[in-house]
């Protein structure tokens, strides 16, 4: 089912950019988790939008629970998470039924389903579902911390400017730098060349694309399986159910390509409390589909968004001609920028369904 995910854990995720609501559905979280719904709300405000680098579509995007937390506790009943979508503008849709936006999935899903899809607001295909994704993320993400497992993303690169990549061997000392800056970079004055350059893009208008590196640290190593039960396997289906992802990879992934045997090969050594470790990291904390106990280290790559007022070419489904359009309404000149967070949500609802493989328990 494509709005299922999970192994030990049943994740459904529901509704539409325009409908009454976007919301989540977390089965399998353990009874007797404390759930600081503070803090759950400052992580979603990171996904939230705001200021003019963003979509101008402003909503409070706060989850009402509609069971599974008693007085700040899970009870072990699935837990529901409703966000109410409460600016919605469908008339700014109405023309994309006959002249589909390129790069946006108006014309694949008018395909499968016909005239009946909903297209206001880009449908279920919106990023409007990554708010319920988040609320997720952040439950898991507390679980997680609990058993010392920390997640950390970072916009590492916009359009040509980089962010200081992660130390691949011990990401802590910059892992939640992103979420304390107020631009989720780990370098400020990268921040500030990214911001300048998103704002270039939404004044010509037009959009850029970019790359979010997320690390993972206090991973026990022995996670995950052979083949489809790789932790990589496990965590893309995951991962690239993330709006506009066209790429992601492991440790030195593509760039290990590149490299010889000898250099790609991360050593193993014995550290001063006997435990195995590497002195590298380009396997990026998976060996065989199996953790390493060396930090998961992982780039996802997110295309520009498609929605821009430049005018572009298309096609008119109404009159069978080729035809232009300049799309209205509002988006994020930069997607990649509100992803940093989706992608930490991700990772810790996949990491969690993984940690709970021994007979679904913690
Ligand atoms: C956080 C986030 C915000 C997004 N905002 C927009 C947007 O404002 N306008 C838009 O056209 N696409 C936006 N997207 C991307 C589209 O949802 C996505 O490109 C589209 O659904 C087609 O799916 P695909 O790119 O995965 O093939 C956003 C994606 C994310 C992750």
């Amino acid at each position: 089912m494509s709005y299922n995910y999970g192994k030990n854990l049943n994740i459904t995720l529901y509704g539409q950019s325009h409908a009454e609501a976007v919301g989540i559905v977390l089965e399998g979280i353990p009874a007797g988790e404390p759930i600081d719904m503070e803090e759950v709300k400052t992580f979603m405000a990171r996904r939230a939008p705001g200021g003019k680098l963003a979509t101008s579509r402003k909503e409070p995007d706060l989850p009402e629970i509609l069971s599974g937390i008693v007085e700040g506790v899970s009870c072990g009943a699935p837990i529901s998470a409703v966000i109410r979508n409460t600016n919605t503008r469908s008339g700014d849709y109405s023309n994309l039924k006959v002249k589909p936006r390129p790069g946006h999935a108006d014309y694949t899903a008018r395909v499968k389903f016909g005239d009946a899809f909903d297209l206001r607001g880009g449908g279920q295909f919106s990023a409007r579902l990554t708010a319920p994704l988040c609320f997720g993320g952040a439950v898991a993400l507390q679980m997680l911390k609990r058993r010392g497992i920390e997640i950390g993303a970072h916009l590492l690169a916009v359009h040509g400017v980089k962010d200081t990549p992660f130390d691949p061997v011990d990401p802590s000392a910059n892992l939640h730098a992103a979420a304390q800056n107020p631009f989720p970079t780990i370098d400020p004055k990268a921040g500030e060349d990214m911001a300048a350059e998103i704002e270039k893009a939404r004044m010509e208008l037009d959009s850029v694309g970019g790359i979010v590196e997320c690390a993972v640290t206090g991973l026990p190593a022995g996670l995950g399986d052979a083949l489809f039960g790789g932790l990589e396997c496990r965590m893309a289906p995951m991962l690239w159910a993330i709006p506009a992802v066209k790429g992601l990879e492991f440790g030195a992934g593509f760039g290990s390509a590149e490299l010889m045997g000898s250099q790609n090969n991360d050593p193993y050594t014995y550290d001063a409390e006997g435990k195995v470790k590497t002195t590298t990291n380009n396997h990026g904390g998976v060996l065989g589909g199996i953790t390493s106990g060396m930090p998961l280290l992982f780039r996802m790559a997110f295309k520009p968004t498609p929605s821009i007022a430049k005018p572009q070419q298309t096609v008119n489904l109404a009159t069978g001609r080729n035809d232009t359009l300049e799309v209205t309404g509002r988006h994020d000149p930069c997607v990649a920028l509100r992803a940093v967070p989706c992608v930490e949500a991700a990772a810790a609802l996949a990491l969690l369904d993984v940690l709970m493989d021994n007979n679904g328990t913690l």
